[in-house]
């Protein structure tokens, strides 16, 4: 595969930006409820036109939520992943035990982040929201698969959090400070996750049959349609949560258009997003052309 990326490498640059969650949310870093905390472009709610600007701006904060919530779910199968293909070879190089290690500890603390921040949100919030889950259902699905067909999966996830931050956050002067700062450090940790992740699949790429190759995009296919289930429930719950916090009394119509922008801003926010990644298409372009072709097509389903 064509990039430069080492382990060495990544893990200077991982040592010298490593952040402390103290750093972004808790004591008078409060989240500020008068702003939206999702880039409209993720969050899409602007052309719901019977919602008042409050209303959006309270819509648009349950899917800041909703964000903060399937963040910590992927992360939670993404954290054994790391330390299962760390702990397969603790010897040799030196590099690459350390810079796995630290990619497992990023991610335990980022689950630790979006927690903290959950629990902002729910201090400051009208009403409680509700999420898709248990967690640990969603990882043993996961996990079920090869690690080369988790591999894809992760890197898909691991991309679009760049994306997010570069396409959506970085010049939005709208947003809660504390979320924008939230999805900055998640990205500034995350760059360098995309490139061990892209390493780790070079080492499976190498030890892989074509039929097991086959399979992992099987795989990459059937873990994005479970995610989908999920989306579409998680949907539904996000509309539920609106009602609860505005008391607002949606006509039917009105509900489905909600549903539907709804279901519209989370598929492109954690499926559309990677699916169109460039980076993460040509990485896929390398292990298998006929594979990225697959994915461009399915990919407008979920733009
Ligand atoms: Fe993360
Ligand atoms: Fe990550």
């Amino acid at each position: 595969m064509n990039n430069n990326y080492s382990y060495r490498g990544v893990l200077e640059t991982a040592e010298r930006i490593n952040w402390r969650i103290e750093d972004i949310i808790g004591g008078d870093k409060r989240l500020d409820f008068t702003k939206p905390f999702m880039p409209e472009a993720l969050a899409q709610v602007d052309g719901l036109g019977f919602l008042s600007n409050e209303e959006k701006k309270i819509l648009n904060q349950i899917r800041g939520h909703e964000y903060l919530a399937m963040f910590g779910l992927v992360e939670e199968f993404i954290l054994p992943f790391a330390v299962d293909h760390a702990s397969e070879r603790l010897s040799g190089d030196d590099y690459r035990v350390r810079a796995l290690l630290q990619f497992a500890g990023e991610e335990a603390k980022h689950i630790h982040l979006f927690k903290q921040f959950r629990r902002e949100f729910a201090a400051g919030f009208a009403s409680p929201c509700e999420f898709i889950g248990p967690a640990e259902d969603v990882k043993k699905f996961v996990l079920s698969h090869s690690p080369l067909g988790v591999g894809i999966a992760i890197l898909h996830i691991e991309w679009i959090t760049l994306r997010h931050y570069i396409e959506g956050v970085q010049d939005n002067q709208d947003l809660d400070p504390q979320f924008k700062n939230l999805l900055k450090s998640h990205w500034l940790e995350e760059s360098q996750h995309t490139k061990l992740d892209t390493l780790m699949i070079e080492e499976l790429v190498r030890n892989a049959t074509s039929q097991e190759i086959d399979q992992a995009f099987k795989e990459y296919g059937e873990i994005g349609a479970f995610l989908d289930q999920g989306i579409q429930q998680q949907a539904e719950f996000d509309v539920e949560s609106f009602v609860r916090a505005t008391g607002r009394n949606l006509s039917k119509s009105e509900r489905e258009e909600t549903n539907q922008a709804v279901l519209k801003g989370m598929r492109w926010t954690y499926l559309g997003t990677g699916m169109t990644h460039q980076n993460f298409l040509e990485t896929v372009e390398a292990i298998k052309p006929a594979a990225r072709k697959q994915i461009e097509e399915m990919a407008p389903m979920f733009c």
